[in-house]
């Protein structure tokens, strides 16, 4: 059976691979950005539902800009709250599961073991908040969801760290990251296929495992440890060498308090779903690469 799924913020780094990917999970995928489906507006979710007729509904749409939520908080509730509330009503109207996307920063960042999905959500910061409303607004309307919560996104395409890294290492040749905090990278092809695995399950299972789960890569690392990575990459690859230097968060402030601990526990998806999270390590070296193979070597200056 091939399964018709409707896809928010298909633009987006999740969005974009859920719909490259779907068709090899024999899923049709109906994808709208947020110039074809607007998820803070509730009667448009209704009425693009009603058409479309998915058997499930996967939200990728956020507001994703942590610091500038400190100033935007209205804009990023709307997105980030009302929005899945929106979806939640519509989907539970129509009958069909809810899969939707959250964030380590729902925690409070201070622990020293990973976090389970029973632990308590405490957010440092207002994009953090807004992210845990929303999973209490899918919660309060549509028992029938899954909540995948993840962390540290990158991937090929939109705005992310790695891309960043890459940029602003071959402009500079020496940089200092911040190695105070600590959590797991995760490439946006991993969580989308994690997603379409689920999404194929709980529709063909007798009683669907609905219900909230971590999932980012193996291991963990801090964002100097990733940046590391990146650039021993780039070093086997290219030979250049981009200097490094490990820092601490105070001598990079930012508006948004970030945690310095978001590691999740990841064993919850493992044995019900039987997906297994890949080694962050292969993982960035892998997108690492293909980068590098999209660019012009050895003039760097294209990636953004
Ligand atoms: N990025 C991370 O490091 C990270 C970490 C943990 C969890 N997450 C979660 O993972 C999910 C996917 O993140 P991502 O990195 O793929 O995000 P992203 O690249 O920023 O994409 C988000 C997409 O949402 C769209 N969007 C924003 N407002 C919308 C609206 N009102 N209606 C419809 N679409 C709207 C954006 O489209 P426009 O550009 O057109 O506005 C954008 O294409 C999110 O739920 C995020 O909270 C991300």
């Amino acid at each position: 059976m091939v399964l018709k799924a409707l896809i928010t913020g298909a633009n987006g780094q999740v969005g974009e691979a859920l719909t490259r990917l779907a068709p090899s999970h024999t899923i049709q995928a109906f994808a709208t950005n947020s110039e074809i489906l607007d998820i803070t507006d509730g009667l448009q979710v209704t009425q693009i539902i009603r058409q479309v007729e998915p058997d499930l509904v996967i939200n990728a749409a956020a507001y994703t800009a942590v610091d500038k939520a400190e100033q935007e908080k209205q804009r990023a509730f709307a997105v980030n709250c009302e929005g899945p509330r929106h979806l939640a009503r519509a989907c539970a109207m129509q009958h069909i599961p809810l899969l939707h996307i959250s964030t380590d920063y729902i925690f409070a960042g201070n622990g020293t073991s990973p976090f389970k999905e029973t632990d308590d959500p405490s957010p440092q910061n207002i994009y953090g908040e807004t992210k845990l409303a929303g999973e209490r607004a899918i919660r309060a309307v549509q028992p029938n969801h899954i909540i995948l919560r993840t962390a540290w996104v990158y991937s090929l395409t939109g705005k992310n760290f790695l891309k960043t890294m890459l940029r602003l290492g071959f402009d500079k040749g020496n940089l200092s990251v911040v190695d105070d905090q600590h959590g797991t990278p995760s490439f946006a092809d991993d969580i989308a296929e994690a997603l379409l695995i689920m999404a194929n399950k709980i529709s063909t299972a007798d009683k669907p495992s609905f219900g909230t789960y971590h999932y980012t890569g193996a291991g963990r690392t801090t964002w100097y440890g990733f940046a590391k990575e990146i650039f021993a990459t780039v070093q086997k690859e290219t030979g250049k060498e981009i200097s490094l230097t490990p820092t601490t968060s105070d001598a990079f402030p930012t508006p948004a308090k970030r945690p310095s601990w978001s590691v999740l526990n990841c064993e919850k998806i493992e044995k019900t779903f039987a997906i297994t999270p890949k080694n962050w390590q292969d993982r960035v070296r892998h997108v690492t690469k293909k980068l590098l193979e999209q660019q012009n070597l050895p003039n760097q200056k294209g990636i953004s």
